[in-house]
């Protein structure tokens, strides 16, 4: 059994926090064992929690199709969630419910290794951006230990909120270029690395061409490089986004009307390689 599919058997088996008591199933996650990109909703909702698959409901669909929009389908890529199990009712999770998952999703991110994730809904964005609210952040991206993190609203926000969908629509679209960037940054470090060796040898810092061993690569690439580092107000509540198609409590929350301001663009120059710091 692979490393991954292990993991997978240990959220099954997890129970670690009260949830695992009202679940059906858990909730690992689906797709590609080492997809370039990965999405990151909320928690299961109730069609998830039976069939134990990721966004499998209406909001699933929705999600389904937005990929379809950018050339993808659910294969390509990775589907996961903050929490592994249903919250009772579909409420929100709880801050100790999502503490005692995060190990199982920050394993899952170190053995895909994306270039990209998608955070959908505002728990996940909260994981990746903290203190940012979804309505001003949704549609820009920033980088963070190799990994570029990009903020959606959540699909099930547009089941709420019609006018919420054009939004989403828009925002995914901005999701290929920024991915064909990150491809060819990860491209552009070897030919780099070639170019500093012909530098070398064009010194005589190297007589020939050595053993690889022999040769010293270039400095690693810094650590942590920001894209976007607008602060806004501090979360508030009435932003939650809920998952409509699967409530069964009585929908007293509603999603205040978006905000209106344009959203912030990365500027697309932020993600040229020599920004990235990878050279
Ligand atoms: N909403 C989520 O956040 N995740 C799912 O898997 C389904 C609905």
């Amino acid at each position: 059994m692979s490393v991954f599919e292990e993991l997978h058997k240990q959220i099954e088996r997890c129970q670690d926090c009260a949830l695992g008591k009202y679940r059906t199933r858990a909730v690992p996650g689906e797709g590609l064992e080492n997809a370039e990109i990965m999405f990151i909703g909320e928690a299961p909702g109730w069609n998830e929690d039976q069939q134990g698959l990721p966004f499998v409901g209406a909001a699933g669909q929705f999600l389904t199709s937005l990929l379809a929009s950018i050339g993808l389908n659910r294969n390509q890529v990775y589907i996961a969630n903050v929490i592994k199990c249903r919250p009772p009712g579909n409420r929100d999770p709880l801050p100790g419910e999502i503490q005692v998952c995060s190990k199982y999703l920050d394993k899952q991110i170190e053995l895909i290794k994306p270039k990209m994730i998608v955070t959908l809904g505002r728990y996940s964005m909260a994981r990746y951006f903290p203190n940012e609210t979804i309505g001003k952040i949704h549609g820009t991206a920033k980088q963070k230990d190799n990994i570029t993190y990009f903020a959606m609203y959540h699909p099930a926000a547009a089941l709420h909120q019609a006018n919420l969908k054009s939004t989403i629509e828009a925002d995914m679209l901005k999701i290929p270029p920024l991915l064909a960037k990150l491809r060819d940054a990860s491209k552009a470090v070897p030919a780099q690395e070639e170019k500093l060796l012909a530098k070398m040898e064009d010194k005589k810092l190297i007589d020939s061409k050595p053993a690889p061993a022999q040769i010293e690569k270039p400095a690693a690439p810094a650590k942590e490089q920001e894209i976007s580092e607008k602060p806004v107000a501090p979360q508030k509540e009435e932003e939650t986004v809920t998952k409509a198609e699967e409530q069964k409590l009585p929908e007293n929350k509603t999603i205040p009307p978006r905000d209106e301001k344009p959203a912030i663009i990365i500027e697309e120059q932020a993600l040229e390689p020599k920004q990235l710091n990878l050279f």
